[in-house]
C-alpha cells in the first residue's frame, strides 16, 4: 500500500517579525528559506500583512529568487494585495482574514460575508497561473460558499482546536468539527489544507485526517528553532506527520 504523503509548508513569517523587532538586517529571511528548502519542506508559506508587520515585498522577491520550492503567499483579499500577488506570480495563494489590531489571525475568512468581493477578486486571477485557495473555518456552510464560488481549495483554519489543546477542553469537539468539515470537502470535491497553532504535540491527530493534504506551520517551528534548530524542527515536525498517516 503507497503511504499517503501530506505536503508540509512552513511558514517563516516570524523569522522577519525576530528581525523587525530591533530593525536589524538578521536573522535573514532568505537564510531560513533555503534552509526550509533543504530540510525538505515541499513550500514556503509567507503571510504579507497590510501593515507589513513581518514579511514585506522585498522579503517576498527574494525568497521567489532564492528557492525552487513553491511559495504559498498568504494575503488579505482586497485589490492592493491582490497586485502583490498578481506582480510577484507565487505558485499559490491562499486568502485570509486580516484585522489590524489582531496578535494573529484569529479565525477563517467569512466567504459568505465576502461573497461578492471575493467573486470579484477571483475574476482577476482567473487569468493567471496562481493557484488560489481561501483560510476557512471547519464550517459546513462556508464550505458550501466556497464550492459556489468556485474556489477548488480550502485551508481549515486548526486555531480553535489548537487552543482546546492547550486548555485540555472541548479538544474532541473541535477535532470533530474539523474531521466532519473535510468529509464534507471531499463530497463537494475541494481539496483540504490546514493550519494555523500546530506544534509536535498536537499535529498528529490533524494530520491523521485523511482528506488533509497539506499543513501549513510556522510559529511553533521558529520559536522551537531557539532550541533545537530550524532544520531539526523541521525534520522532526515531519518525522511526527509521517507517523500519523496511514
Ligand atoms: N495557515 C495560514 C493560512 C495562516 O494564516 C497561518 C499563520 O497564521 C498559518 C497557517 C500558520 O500558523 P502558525 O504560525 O500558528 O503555525
Amino acid at each position: 500500500m503507497i503511504k499517503r504523503h501530506i505536503r508540509l509548508g512552513i511558514n517563516i513569517d516570524h523569522v522577519a517579525t525576530l528581525r523587525n523587532a530591533r530593525g536589524e538586517n538578521y536573522p535573514e529571511v532568505v537564510q531560513a528559506a533555503k534552509i526550509v528548502e533543504k530540510a525538505g519542506a515541499d513550500l514556503i508559506t509567507v503571510h504579507v500583512r497590510e501593515d507589513r508587520r513581518h514579511i514585506n515585498e522585498r522579503d517576498l522577491g527574494d525568497i521567489l529568487d532564492i528557492v525552487n520550492i513553491p511559495v504559498n503567499l498568504e494575503i488579505a483579499a482586497n485589490p492592493q494585495m491582490l497586485d502583490i500577488a498578481i506582480k510577484f506570480k507565487p505558485k499559490y495563494i491562499c486568502f485570509v482574514p486580516e484585522k489590524r489590531q489582531e496578535v494573529t489571525t484569529e479565525g477563517g475568512l467569512d466567504v459568505i460575508k465576502n461573497f461578492v468581493k471575493l467573486q470579484k477578486i477571483l475574476k482577476k486571477l482567473s487569468n493567471t497561473d496562481i493557484n488560489t485557495s481561501i483560510f476557512i473555518d471547519p464550517d459546513k456552510d462556508q464550505l458550501i460558499a466556497t464550492h459556489k464560488l468556485g474556489v477548488k481549495t480550502i485551508e481549515f483554519h486548526t486555531g480553535s482546536y489548537a487552543n482546546a489543546f492547550i486548555q485540555k477542553t472541548n479538544v474532541q469537539e473541535e477535532l470533530n468539527k474539523i474531521i466532519e468539515s473535510a468529509s464534507f470537502a471531499k463530497e463537494l470535491g475541494l481539496n483540504c489544507h490546514a493550519g494555523h497553532g500546530l506544534t509536535f504535540e498536537n499535529v498528529t491527530p490533524i494530520a491523521s485526517i485523511k482528506n488533509i493534504e497539506e499543513l501549513n506551520i510556522g510559529h511553533f517551528i521558529i520559536a522551537n528553532s531557539i532550541f533545537e534548530g530550524l532544520e531539526n524542527s523541521i525534520l522532526k515536525m515531519r518525522e511526527i506527520i509521517s507517523k500519523a498517516l496511514i
